[in-house]
């Protein structure tokens, strides 16, 4: 069978008008502007209005995705939602949407696997592509998160926002869309970031809402350490074996859940800030809708264009990571692949090779004495933060006495 490719020809997103911001969490929880700006990055995202859900919100981008990719939903053949929260338990939003589209024909599905749900699904979508089962499919993230965190938790609350982004990828002969990828999960911290109640484990009960385990808890420092890691080393590992040279990656989409883990991931990468696309500041984490939705903005906003190369990563519940080289080619290029490249070419291309082996053994070393790094002053941090807060609180009581 003649080699098909995946490409991603439509998208679209959706976020709610109502804005909540820094400032408006200052009324709700002991919290400030310059403490989250400073932790995370975020300073405003949005909340769905009554009536708005996670499906509705999927409708309205998914809509402007096929608009885009000229496709009508009658002809989709696979729809798949990755979100941690569906309208329902059961059944699966994606059958909703696939109703509420008109998109008879296709399958449908949901996708769990936290903030790293849109690429899982963008892989996941493409291999159905890829192997010649289907033409044409619908990858949507979106989430609303504010129906899942703990109002008054300030460790969570702060961090969160809802939307939703999606993507139409159809199969084409040209070598375009996912050119290599890495998906992962590592259960060992499956309760860093968690649900705890209203699962067959712990059932909805009284004490499971009077004890609040219906909302979301996270252990951030554990999520921070292992984001900071897989970050840097998948797509050290991903942009090797797609193959392309480091040089020719034009932008990094990494999961928008705090600008720290970023700054550091990136740096790691020797990656400079233009090279990389943050939103956070205005959406927060939207989870398995902010790679999603922060592709269609580099779009918009012209930071990526037809034959450049977008590196997608993300991160989170499971603990899970998903990394994706892709080529954003969204309409047939006009002329046919070369073959037969003269020597010139080809020796610029293995002197390329070369010089991505060499970016990734130092972004191998970098990362390796970062953490290094960390692990030493870490405990140094920690203890010296907490004989400053008891010689705080010692001199309060002298004061008040
Ligand atoms: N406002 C003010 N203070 C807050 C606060 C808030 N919203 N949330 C926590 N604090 C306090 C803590 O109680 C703590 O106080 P203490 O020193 O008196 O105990 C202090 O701030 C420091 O808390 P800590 O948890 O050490 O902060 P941090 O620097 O690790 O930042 C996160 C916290 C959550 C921002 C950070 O750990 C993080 O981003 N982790 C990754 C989370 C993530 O990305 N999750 C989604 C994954 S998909």
């Amino acid at each position: 069978m003649a080699e098909r490719y995946a490409r991603i020809t439509g998208w679209g997103m959706y976020v709610p008008s109502r804005v909540l911001t820094n400032h408006d969490l200052e009324q709700m929880v002991d919290t400030s502007d310059e403490w989250i700006v400073t932790r995370t990055g975020i300073r405003e995202r949005r909340i769905v209005a009554e009536g708005e859900t996670t499906v509705t919100m999927s409708l309205a981008a998914s809509r402007q995705a096929l608009a885009q990719a000229r496709v009508l939903p009658a002809d989709l053949d696979l729809i798949i939602i990755a979100t941690s929260t569906p309208d329902y338990l059961c059944p699966s939003a994606s059958s909703i949407l696939q109703h509420a589209l008109g998109a008879r024909k296709a399958a449908a599905f949901d996708l769990v696997a936290g903030c790293s749900g849109f690429v899982y699904g963008l892989v996941t979508a493409s291999q159905f592509i890829q192997t010649g089962l289907y033409e044409r499919a619908l990858v949507v993230g979106a989430e609303t998160l504010s129906a899942g965190v703990d109002w008054t938790d300030r460790d969570t609350c702060i961090l969160f926002g809802d939307g939703a982004g999606a993507v139409v990828l159809q199969a084409s002969p040209y070598p375009t869309g996912i050119l290599a990828a890495e998906l992962g999960s590592d259960g060992a911290d499956w309760d860093a970031l968690m649900v705890p109640g209203g699962g067959c484990a712990n059932p909805f009960s009284q004490g499971v809402l009077e004890r609040r385990e219906h909302y979301l808890r996270m252990d951030g420092r554990r999520v921070f350490k292992f984001a900071t890691h897989i970050m840097s080393e998948s797509v050290r590992r991903v942009v090797s074996q797609s193959g392309v040279p480091w040089e020719e990656i034009e932008l990094v989409i990494p999961h928008q859940a705090n600008a720290r883990i970023i700054e550091l991931a990136m740096r790691r990468l020797g990656l400079p800030p233009e090279k990389v696309m943050v939103n956070l500041e205005r959406y927060g984490n939207t989870s398995a809708a902010s790679i999603a939705l922060a592709l269609c903005e580099a779009v918009e906003e012209g930071r990526l264009r037809p034959d450049d190369h977008v590196v997608l990563v993300g991160f989170g519940a499971g603990l899970t990571w998903a990394t994706a080289v892709v080529h954003w080619q969204p309409a047939e290029p006009e002329g046919i692949l070369v073959v037969d490249w003269p020597v010139r070419e080809r020796l610029a291309q293995q002197a390329a090779y070369l010089r991505t082996a060499a970016w990734n053994a130092r972004v191998a070393v970098s990362t390796r004495a970062s953490e290094a790094a960390m692990a030493v002053l870490l405990p140094f941090y920690t203890w010296s933060g907490r004989r400053r807060k008891k010689k705080t609180e010692r001199r309060t009581t002298t004061d008040s006495r």
